[in-house]
């Protein structure tokens, strides 16, 4: 077999067989296909698209390539949330401590930033010392003891899509429906979760674009985890707009940690407890509307906030800035966005705010490139919000003054606005279950 001919018949819209997209998997896996092969044919599946059968054989060549992951030593029911990708979606930082607050297990395996969108690992990172690399015995102990650990992905865990992630980053093949759902699922299906929900963010943050194709791909990856014995549930939740105010890394762990104290901004803190009543619900906690109240108290109790300190003080960080977030380490500058025009915001496009943020130096243009975790956006203005001619929308940190002037353009080119004001948008569109 060769890869050549495989990359031809998918340019050329045809159906790959499972011996062919196990042949890819096993080459990406191995090093024997360069680079320049797998991201041709990665581009050729993203024009050409993948059959419902190649999707899931592609999940499960993922899933396989590498160890899968022995969650039995864990007492309790084990959950786990994942996201598609967003900006300023900081959910995990406060979804898993209020459902770790009650005896139900996160064993949490998180990525880094892809795209224009962030990674809950990058975000960690930002609190000193934090270790998002452990053992696998460190990592079951510290779920067992404390209800909750997050890591990086391991080098021998779905190995080929860490591999595929890194190339679909700077290959501009991110947003391919099966790509993503066998990245998603095939990491998924590799742990040892008993439920999952997933967040699939729909509109100009998130990979998908409309709420179509975004039920569509919920609906994919909900079939593959049942199919697998899995308990799933996914929210379409809104991208249309940043999460909250906070985009970057150090930035975003300060606005998840007002908001498990209870200050948190309005659409953050519902989409996160919407989030974890699945969770729990799915854990067996009660009905959603049920759990949405438990996960009210743990917030209103304080007991999320001390899951989250306390994880962070098992990993090695200092939980000092859990619980005095002024004590973050600034950016060295700081520059502030002023409006050219006056009226209300009647729309943004949220993936340029994503990619004016990593301009800032709180994202990576290659794999390699190091991240500056005080840099990001402070939004002083969101859609909806009425804006005069000078006044303050928005606040750029970073520790890099020369790139302020093109990451402002970004942001005001990115900012629509209008003398009507837009209608309200729900924060979430649908929940496939
Ligand atoms: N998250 C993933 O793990 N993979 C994707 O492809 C997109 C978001």
């Amino acid at each position: 077999m060769r890869l050549y001919d495989i990359i031809k018949k998918k340019q050329g819209g045809g159906e790959l067989s499972t011996e062919e997209i196990n042949f890819f998997i096993r080459g990406v896996t191995d090093g024997s296909i360069p680079d320049y092969q797998i991201s041709a044919l990665l581009m050729a599946i993203w024009f050409r698209g993948m059959s419902v059968r190649e999707t899931c054989d592609l999940t499960f060549a993922v899933r396989d390539s590498g160890e899968k992951l022995d969650f039995s030593a864990i007492d309790g029911i084990r959950v786990d949330k994942h996201s598609t990708g967003g900006v300023g979606d900081k959910t995990s930082l406060v979804v898993a401590p209020i459902v770790a607050s009650f005896g139900v297990k996160v064993a949490k395996m998180s990525g880094r930033g892809l795209g224009h969108t962030g990674g809950t690992v990058d975000k960690l990172e930002s609190i000193d010392g934090f270790r998002t690399t452990l053992s696998e015995e460190e990592f079951i102990e510290q779920v067992n003891k404390i209800g909750l650990a997050i890591v990086g992905q391991s080098r021998q865990f779905a190995p080929a899509d860490k591999k595929l992630y890194a190339l679909r980053d700077v290959t501009a093949t991110v947003d391919s429906m099966p790509l993503i759902a066998a990245s998603i699922m095939g990491k998924k299906l590799a742990a040892d979760d008993d439920c999952i929900v997933l967040d699939v963010k729909t509109g100009s943050g998130s990979f998908m674009k409309t709420a179509e194709a975004s039920k569509e791909l919920a609906r994919l990856m909900v079939d593959i985890g049942k199919n697998a014995g899995k308990k799933m549930v996914a929210l379409i939740t809104n991208m249309d707009r940043p999460l909250g105010y906070a985009i970057g890394n150090s930035l975003e762990v300060i606005e998840a940690v007002e908001t498990l104290k209870g200050r948190g901004p309005a659409d953050f803190t519902e989409v996160c407890l919407i989030l974890a009543s699945y969770m729990l619900s799915l854990a067996g906690k009660g009905t959603p509307e049920e759990c949405r109240k438990l996960a009210e108290g743990a917030i209103a109790d304080g007991s999320a906030l001390k899951k989250l300190a306390e994880t962070v003080r098992a990993q090695g960080g200092n939980a000092e800035l859990i619980e005095h977030p002024e004590t973050f380490a600034r950016a060295k500058y700081s520059h502030a966005v002023l409006s050219r025009e006056e009226g209300y915001i009647a729309s943004v496009d949220t993936e340029a705010y994503g990619l004016s943020s990593l301009a800032l130096g709180a994202g990576r243009n290659t794999a390699e490139d190091p991240i500056d975790h005080t840099a990001g956006i402070l939004l002083k203005k969101k859609t909806g919000d009425f804006v005069r001619k000078g006044e303050e929308i928005a606040t750029l940190f970073s520790c890099n003054a020369a790139c302020f002037s093109a990451a402002e353009e970004q942001l005001l080119a990115a900012t629509h606005i209008s003398k009507e004001k837009a209608p309200e948008e729900p924060l979430v569109y649908g929940v496939v279950e």
